[in-house]
């Protein structure tokens, strides 16, 4: 298996061709990014169109110190621009009108389509034009819970062109969560489809949409108006399908075909200020209520822009792939901010990587000549398990660059993906971002960064990390501390919605003066960064941060159950997996039923991604003498190491080799 010193050189024949194609040439820009920023950015945003233009004087500020002020962060202050023009109009008016944007491939093989920037720049204003036919005005916000269609894109694009902010949420989540983040950003409108095919399974999007909408009423929110694509029909759906009558409420409720189609495909862009609020979307909080991470038009779309250019390399003939859902940050900036900004063609994928074969995204890579192709460990590590037959059978030569997101990458799958999909001609890049980053921040370049497997590497331009101690002291050289940033770059969220207090205590409090990412960070002897994982209460599943506190919470609303803990433990697919403890009441028993019924409650409440793999029975849990939990002795139990350390501070030393006598028997 590679080590921290293996080192894989990028294909010199690809190197010549791309954008930056010297580590020299890296580091003079870094170095430029961060000397003068105006320069650096303002050279970028000449690419784009500002109604009124960018007042040099005051161009970019800042306060990261909590200590001398309210935290703020400003690009472009007062310029004025749209975010839909930047992405669609101005790509037709620069000759792409009659390039492809997008090809959408569906579920089932045979359903398949594309869209031209010309004819995505008319359904865009055609939805803006409904919208505000149903008094959608700017700063509101609009709820979408939509599979990977191109209408969700549209949406997207039409909330931007009348300035509303779109507040998505991924259609895997259950309708409680969906009901929370309605209820907190306050959304009249919602948009969604009847359903969709996950494979062989039906997701009725529209049942859980009624659901949500009726939770939200019952705390005293009510969504007025619910559009809704006809999906289902116009889908290949197996043999087997369930009949499914989408619940439509009258009033409420209407098909996205009768009133779209009759709407015009002009509409006049609402010239936004670079600070004005763009879109919003829901990250797990480490107190288990989610947080509404807001960011604003002018640096994400700098940043976005500029990001995808570089990372992917990406040339006018490219055709890139992305298969993150636009429900999460990764849909947002890479489905579609970034790639529509440099008039990309891009492929979406509506369906599973199992469907109808577990080669079917190497399928879509072979049919689509797939260029620069973009996924998560998660799912490589899911794909590596059919063998490599099943890889070969496909012609993978269009590929040029492989991206990792969202986790951790562990060498062997680095290696599986560099070796078999890429041949060992690619540029990997393992990029480390967040939802609140709004785009790459350390990332290798291809064909520039010697690769080690999963290192994130370098910093992006204008990035500048910093690792601290506990004390908040700097580790310059080599060492593992908190990974932070002294300053921001252009998309940075600048708030949490409604919450600025929040934003505040959440990532700037810990340390005056750095953004805090709550992730660990090693810098190793050749400065290369690597990312550690968690330093809070979060689990990364599958890539899908959750908080551990968010769960416990759901457990402890079981009558059975008097106190709960959850800890992550490492997973061969997952990368992290649930393991709760709990105690149940003296009533209770532990058995089947029981866990059966506290599964299906984090299904219902959260969403099956969240389901825990492990439910240990805890009659008492290690704690501290003071009453405080000791989850790092618990992680020890989930992944049975005895190595525990120093365990003087317990009140109670016999409850952990209780804990390690009776782990389940799937533990
Ligand atoms: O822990 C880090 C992990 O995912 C977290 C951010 O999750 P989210 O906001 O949902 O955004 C995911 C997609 C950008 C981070 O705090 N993470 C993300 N990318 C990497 C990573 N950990 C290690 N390496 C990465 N490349």
């Amino acid at each position: 298996m590679p080590s921290e010193k293996s080192i894989f050189l990028p294909n010199p024949d690809m190197a010549r061709d791309c954008y930056v194609n010297s580590l020299k040439q890296y580091k003079e820009m870094y170095k430029k990014s961060i000397d003068n920023p105006e320069e650096f950015w303002g050279e970028i945003s000449r690419d784009f169109h500002w109604e009124t233009p960018i007042d040099f004087n005051r161009f970019f500020r800042y306060n990261f110190d909590i200590t001398k002020g309210p935290v703020f962060t400003k690009w472009l202050d007062g310029a004025t621009t749209n975010i839909s023009y930047n992405l669609l109009d101005r790509n037709v008016q620069n000759g792409n009108g009659n390039k492809i944007a997008f090809y959408w491939e569906g579920n089932h093989p045979s359903n398949q389509k594309s869209i031209t920037y010309a004819e995505l720049l008319g359904e865009v204003c055609r939805f803006a034009n409904v919208l505000k036919s149903k008094n959608v005005q700017k700063g509101d916000r609009v709820a979408v819970y939509m599979p990977m269609i191109l209408e969700a894109i549209v949406t997207m694009l039409a909330c931007t062109r009348i300035g509303a902010i779109h507040s998505l949420v991924f259609a895997g989540f259950s309708s409680d969560s969906f009901a929370e983040r309605i209820t907190d950003c306050k959304a009249r409108v919602l948009v969604t489809a009847d359903g969709a095919w996950r494979g062989e399974k039906l997701i009725k999007l529209k049942t859980i949409c009624n659901q949500a909408m009726d939770i939200c009423q019952q705390k005293g929110h009510t969504v007025d108006t619910c559009i809704v694509v006809s999906h289902l029909q116009r889908s290949v759906t197996p043999a087997s399908a369930p009949k499914y009558e989408t619940p439509m409420r009258d009033c409420r409720d209407i098909w996205w075909h009768d009133i779209v189609p009759k709407a015009s495909t002009k509409c006049q862009p609402e010239w936004m200020d670079a600070e004005d609020p763009l879109f919003m979307l829901y990250t797990s909080g480490s107190t288990g209520k989610p947080k509404g991470v807001l960011h604003t038009t002018g640096g994400y779309l700098l940043y976005a822009a500029t990001t995808f250019k570089y990372v992917f390399d990406y040339k006018p003939q490219d055709v890139y792939w992305c298969t993150a859902d636009i429900g999460w940050i990764t849909g947002h900036t890479y489905v579609v901010y970034g790639p529509l900004a440099n008039a990309a063609t891009s492929v979406i994928y509506e369906g599973t990587p199992f469907y109808p074969g577990n080669d079917r995204l190497w399928e879509i890579v072979d049919k689509y000549k797939v260029n620069q192709f973009y996924t998560a460990p998660t799912a490589i590590r899911a794909l590596m398990k059919f063998g490599d037959d099943i890889v070969k059978k496909h012609d993978l030569s269009s590929l040029r660059i492989l991206g990792s997101v969202g986790e951790p990458i562990n060498p062997e799958a680095w290696l599986w993906y560099y070796k078999l999909i890429g041949k060992e001609k690619c540029s990997i890049v393992d990029t480390f971002w967040q939802t609140e980053t709004g785009g790459h921040v350390l990332t290798p370049l291809p064909g520039v960064t010697p690769m080690k497997p999963g290192a994130a590497s370098f910093p992006f331009f204008g990035v500048q990390p910093v690792l601290l101690d506990e004390c908040g002291k700097e580790i310059k050289g080599e060492g593992e501390g908190y990974l932070v940033f002294s300053r921001p770059w252009p998309g940075l969220m600048r708030t949490l919605f409604n919450n600025h207090d929040r934003y505040e205590t959440t990532y700037f409090s810990k340390f005056p003066g750095y953004y805090c990412t709550g992730d660990g960070a090693r810098r190793d002897s050749d400065g290369y960064l690597w990312v550690t994982g968690r330093v809070d209460d979060m689990l990364n599943v599958s890539g899908h941060l959750m908080s551990t506190a968010e769960v416990e919470s759901l457990l402890t609303e079981h009558k059975s159950v008097s106190e709960a803990a959850v800890v992550s433990k490492p997973h061969p697919i997952k990368g992290e997996c649930l393991y709760c403890f709990i105690t149940i009441t003296e009533d209770a028993v532990y058995n089947d039923k029981l866990l059966t019924e506290l599964k299906q409650l984090i299904r219902e409440r959260i969403g099956p991604f969240a389901q825990p793999d492990v439910i240990q029975n805890a009659p008492a849990l290690p704690k501290t003498r003071s009453g405080k939990i000791m989850r790092r002795i618990l992680r020890k139990i989930a992944q049975n190491d005895k190595d525990i350390g120093d365990i003087s501070t317990l009140a109670d030393g016999g409850v952990v080799d209780l804990l390690f006598k009776t782990r389940p028997a799937n533990a």
